[in-house]
């Protein structure tokens, strides 16, 4: 088969590295890609969120299935548009996809068919959602309603830092704006792969999503990932399923947008039990790349039964490893990154035993020279048979990279360490 995968992070070099070795696969194309991604598949420069541009590469490279990666090319309609032109892709249709682009539908959905969430309201005045905040107080989450890469949310702890988040939002014309309970707990990501109908859960996966170590600073798309997650008990797994995830793919299909492709589901595990903080509707970067490496199946053919709604009975296996990975992003991350840096030593650094080097932004100088293109750039990953071990193989090898203008946090999986060391 001929495969097209759409994306340039470094979930999509993890979705690549994973497909590259399936047997069903012919050719592999990558839409735009990366200088990393580059080793396992042919890069097409074609931006994903133009449609017509990504049909043509279709029609051009002979495809057979499309994987789409990140969300802003799903949310703009490009399953719609590719399958209505005859090609088959694993990704929601734009009205599904809805559950990420828009805050205010997702919470609509929960507060209709009963799925746990925060509490919230829907404002597209400042001066109602300043009323709303003042009426419920700090602690209070304030988001920004539509893509924002992780970045369009304020956890006020005071009402001032609440206030002042909302009055930015509404400075912006045309903002619309979503205030919620504020939620305490611990936070873990939930991925299922759905076909309109069934749910299959995937391997358990956790991010670090604050800059700094120790969980503080702003938030990013996320600094590093664990899988297995030590939180996700087979026993919580399964009320997740039954109170979130199920109640969501029935709702889905009930309001006539039945839901096909990852369902990522980012949970606040509160002392009322586990509740619902944001759907995306994509795999979670970094957390993808954790998956993958511990999965031990073919990953096509379960991408490929959840587009034709076959997943009933499908299974997947997943190694007993754990798989860690440190994300190094570009100093100014996650406000403007510096680009163009030189990054030295990925040879030496992926040379180290249970190692696996994924690329974000990166791209390739003429005489091969590895260059920093975005705010994250690589994802170091290691496996081993503890999370503790997968840690230490990951950041043997960031010890390897040189670039100076690259950072990371220093304690990705700090949580689950403990957990082991309790055990
Ligand atoms: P979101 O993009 O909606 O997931 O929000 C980004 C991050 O903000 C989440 O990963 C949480 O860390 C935090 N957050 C969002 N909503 C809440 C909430 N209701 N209570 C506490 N923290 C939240
Ligand atoms: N790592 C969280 C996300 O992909 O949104």
């Amino acid at each position: 088969m001929n495969l097209l995968v759409i994306g340039s992070g470094g979930r999509e070099h993890a979705l690549c590295w994973a497909l590259s070795a399936s047997p069903l696969v012919n050719k592999l194309v990558c839409a735009p890609g990366n200088a990393g991604i580059a080793a396992v598949a042919k890069l097409a420069k074609v931006d994903p969120t133009d449609r017509d541009a990504v049909l043509q590469l279709c029609r051009d490279e002979h495809i057979d299935f499309v994987v789409v990666g990140p969300e802003a090319p799903l949310v703009i309609g490009l399953v719609d548009h590719l399958e209505a032109a005859g090609f088959a892709c694993f990704g929601p249709t734009k009205a599904a996809a809805q559950l990420e682009g828009s805050k205010g539908f997702m919470k609509d959905l929960c507060a209709k068919y009963g799925i746990p969430t925060a509490a919230y309201g829907r404002f597209k005045d400042a001066a109602g959602a300043e009323a709303f905040i003042r009426k419920h107080g700090a602690p209070i989450v304030v988001k920004a309603d539509g893509l924002a890469a992780g970045k369009g949310v304020t956890v006020a702890m005071t009402l001032d830092e609440a206030l002042a988040a909302n009055a930015a939002l509404f400075s912006q014309p045309g903002a619309e704006v979503v205030i919620e309970e504020y939620l305490d707990g611990e936070e873990i990501s939930f991925f299922a792969l759905v076909d309109g109908k069934t749910a299959l859960p995937l391997a358990s996966a956790q991010d670090h999503k604050r800059v700094g170590d120790g969980d503080t600073g702003p938030n990013t798309g996320g600094m590093g990932a664990y899988s297995p997650a030590p939180a996700m008990t087979p026993a919580l797994q399964a009320q997740v399923m039954d109170s979130i995830i199920m109640p969501t793919v029935r709702a889905m299909a009930a309001e006539g947008a039945p839901f096909k492709g990852v369902l990522f589901a980012g949970l606040m595990l509160t002392k009322d039990g586990p509740k619902l903080l944001e759907y995306n509707v994509r795999f979670g970067d970094p957390e993808c790349q954790t998956l993958m490496l511990r999965l031990k199946s073919d990953l096509l053919p379960a991408l490929m039964a959840a587009r034709d709604g076959v997943l009933k009975d499908f299974d997947l296996r997943w190694r007993d490893d754990a798989a860690l990975c440190v994300v190094m992003a570009a100093e100014g991350y996650p406000g403007e990154p510096r680009k163009g840096t030189v990054i030295a030593g990925l040879d030496d650094a992926a040379a180290e035993s249970d190692v696996v080097i994924f690329h974000a932004g990166t791209t390739a100088r003429e005489d091969g020279a590895i260059l920093a293109n975005g705010g994250r750039v690589l994802g170091v990953c290691g496996l081993g048979p503890s999370v503790r071990a997968a840690q230490a193989r990951a950041y043997a090898a960031v010890d390897k990279i040189r670039w100076p203008e690259g950072f990371c946090r220093r304690d990705i999986g700090w949580r689950a360490i403990a957990r082991e060391q309790q055990s």
